[in-house]
């Protein structure tokens, strides 16, 4: 079939370009890397800091899933601890600032995640509704 190559070219092409950012991350050039705000008391997240630098926002949608569908709350991490899947709660209870950590995060990488629609972000408490 002359048009498998045409194929796999383009599932490769399309996951070199899906991975962009992370390449981008890693390889640290162009632009400073922003200085993202720690917590200051806690010294380590849901999972492990290489796993969440690559796919919080997989975990973040499996925690959607199933909290929305399967009507789950407890997300028991790969060392055991016990965290409730909430955006605002979970990871906002930590990251105290969506400003100087995801976004900081975010807008070097270009990316504009649709969350703070409808979840509150900490800056806006007290301004609207809860999620
Ligand atoms: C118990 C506190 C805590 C919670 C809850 C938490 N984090 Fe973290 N997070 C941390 C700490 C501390 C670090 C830095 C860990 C390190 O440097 O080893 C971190 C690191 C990260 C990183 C990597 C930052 C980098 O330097 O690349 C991302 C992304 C992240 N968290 C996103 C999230 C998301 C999304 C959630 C919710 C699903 C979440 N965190 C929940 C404490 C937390
Ligand atoms: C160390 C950098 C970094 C930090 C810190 C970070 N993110 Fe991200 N995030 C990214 C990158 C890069 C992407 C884009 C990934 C892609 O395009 O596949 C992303 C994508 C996402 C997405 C998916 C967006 C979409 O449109 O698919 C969500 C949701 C998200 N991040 C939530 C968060 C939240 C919430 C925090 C803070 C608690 C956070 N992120 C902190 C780097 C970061
Ligand atoms: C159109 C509005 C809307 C947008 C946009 C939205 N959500 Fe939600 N999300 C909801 C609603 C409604 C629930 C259900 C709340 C409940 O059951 O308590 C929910 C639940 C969740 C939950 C589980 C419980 C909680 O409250 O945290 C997670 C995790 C979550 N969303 C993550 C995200 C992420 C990450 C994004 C951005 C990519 C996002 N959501 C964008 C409306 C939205």
């Amino acid at each position: 079939m002359f048009n498998k190559g045409w194929v796999i070219g383009g599932i490769i092409v399309f996951v070199a370009a899906a991975a962009f950012p992370f390449y981008w991350y890693q390889i640290g050039q162009g632009k400073p890397f922003p200085k993202l705000e720690l917590p200051a008391k806690e010294k380590r997240c849901v999972e492990s800091v290489e796993f969440m630098r690559a796919n919080h926002m997989r975990l973040l949608d499996a925690w959607r899933i199933a909290v929305v569908r399967d009507d789950l709350l407890i997300y028991t991490s790969t060392k055991g601890d016990k965290f409730e899947m909430n955006l605002h709660k979970t990871c906002i209870g930590c990251h105290t600032s969506t400003e100087r950590f995801c976004n900081r995060c975010h807008d070097y990488n270009d990316v504009v995640p649709p969350c703070w629609d409808c979840h509150v972000a900490p800056s806006e408490i007290g301004k609207g509704e809860q999620s």
